[in-house]
């Protein structure tokens, strides 16, 4: 029975543990850099499976937010960050990244890294699928349907749909 108990302790300890440990165990690894986000309730927020992250020192997350999983959150050499505030739910698949390139020649398409800051405000919802490209803030208590593509700023309050993401209503509660 002890046994038992103490090989559940241990392997709850590791699926807790180990997705932080593992990556910095690793020769080169940079530092903070590929994270997935263990599961269950951090500082506050929940978070589901599979949730990436590649240097959570420049990742901020409010309490009562919640990510679903396989999203991946970007913020790849630069130093602009993702804030995410208080009780935002975003679903399954989404990508939020700071990260983009100059466009370069065609012997190179993908040139200069460039980052701008992600800031979505307390209250969104992220459908599922979603991506949410550099420089974008989402302001409070607006929803992202799932598919959509946000290259510009969200007003509050409000849906936006589509690729590009265009309001498709208001909403007063
Ligand atoms: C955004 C959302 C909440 C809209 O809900 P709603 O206001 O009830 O919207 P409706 O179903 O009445 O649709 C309103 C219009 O928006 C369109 N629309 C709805 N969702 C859309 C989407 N994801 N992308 C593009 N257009 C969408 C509808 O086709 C409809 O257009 P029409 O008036 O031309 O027919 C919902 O469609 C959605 O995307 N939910 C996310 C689901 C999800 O991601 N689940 C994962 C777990 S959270």
């Amino acid at each position: 029975m002890f046994k038992n108990f103490l090989k559940k302790l241990i392997r709850k300890c590791l699926r807790r543990f180990l997705p932080e440990i593992l990556p910095e165990c690793l020769p080169n690894a940079l530092p903070n850099a590929m994270h997935y986000l263990p599961e269950g309730w951090h500082n506050g927020y929940n978070v589901y499976s599979h949730v990436f992250v590649d240097n959570k020192k420049l990742v901020h997350i409010g309490k009562g937010s919640f990510l679903n999983h396989n999203t991946g959150l970007y913020v790849g050499s630069g130093d602009a960050q993702i804030t995410i505030g208080e009780n935002v739910f975003i679903a399954n698949d989404c990508v939020i990244t700071t990260c983009s390139h100059e466009i370069g020649t065609s012997e190179k398409r993908a040139g200069k890294c460039t980052y701008n800051p992600v800031v979505i405000e307390n209250g969104v919802w992220i459908g599922a699928n979603s991506t949410i490209l550099p420089g974008v803030t989402i302001r409070k208590g607006t929803i992202i349907a799932a598919g959509a593509v946000v290259t510009h700023d969200c007003l509050p309050d409000s849906i936006y749909a589509g690729v590009p993401a265009k309001k498709i209503r208001d909403l007063n509660d």
